[in-house]
């Protein structure tokens, strides 16, 4: 038994139109007739947001966005606020993906905003963090992931902090194939918690769920959730299928 309650999340970026959603999400609630142990979160692209979480809002299966802004409303053409998310029955977001740093300018100071709006809001953060390749080659990568969380987390106040979700991403394994082994996850996990622990103490640092992501399949979940301080999986390619997808919940729980 887990110190703390698994939680799955699926990733599923810029894929799937709403009709191609339900054809999924269906499929999936066939798959996870009784997952009791394990937090289920599904994050579709926005336009399907309404109606995955009117297809799973019987079952104990949970929606979240990949993205969301800083601000409670106004003139930002093309964003979703919390309020809007909240609207739609969300009750996750994803924050600061690698992806939106890459290609979107995504900060800390950023990711930072939007989680601080995000848990006013009550949504639960699912802040990313990682490495690129180039950053674990030279090493530094441990100062790279502390400044990460740190900046992230900055002013979420420690009686807040058992709501958040970190995601240990490196860069070097979404998308790739490559997965992290185990150990160079939980040693990267344990560093984390370390670090939260210097911010928010030891019993509330332990309360805080830590998913690793990057290339989890069904062949590797087992052994990537068994590491102590390993929460949980962040799934993209995986989260496509529903029997994939399904075999890693199970893995969790
Ligand atoms: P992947 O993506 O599982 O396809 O590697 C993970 C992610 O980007 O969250």
């Amino acid at each position: 038994m887990k110190l703390r309650r698994p939680v799955i999340a699926g990733n599923w970026k810029m894929h799937k139109t709403v009709h191609e959603a339900e054809g999924l999400v269906k499929d999936l609630i066939l798959e996870l007739p009784d997952v009791s142990n394990t937090d289920v979160v599904l994050c579709p692209p926005f336009t399907a947001l309404y109606r995955v979480a009117e297809l799973v809002s019987k079952t104990s299966i949970r929606v979240g966005a990949q993205d969301m802004h800083w601000e409670k409303e106004g003139a930002y053409t093309g964003e979703i606020s919390a309020t809007m998310l909240r609207g739609v029955y969300c009750r996750y977001v994803i924050l600061g993906h690698s992806e939106r740093r890459q290609y979107f300018g995504e900060t800390n100071q950023t990711v930072n905003r939007k989680a601080k709006t995000a848990m006013a809001a009550n949504l639960r953060p699912i802040v990313c963090v990682g490495e690129t390749l180039e950053q674990r080659e030279k090493q530094d990568f441990k100062a790279i992931v502390r400044s990460q969380v740190i900046e992230s987390l900055d002013g979420i106040p420690a009686d807040q902090s058992g709501e958040l979700i970190l995601a240990y991403e490196p860069v070097w394994a979404i998308g790739t194939g490559r997965n992290a082994t185990p150990a160079q996850a939980q040693e990267v996990h344990a560093l984390i918690r370390s670090i939260l622990v210097e911010i928010y103490g030891v019993k509330q640092a332990k309360k805080v769920r830590i998913q690793y992501g990057g290339s989890v399949k069904p062949a590797n979940a087992a052994e990537l959730l068994s590491q102590p301080d390993i929460d949980g999986a962040l799934v993209g390619g995986a989260s496509l299928e529903a029997r994939g997808f399904a075999a890693i919940v199970r893995a969790a729980s």
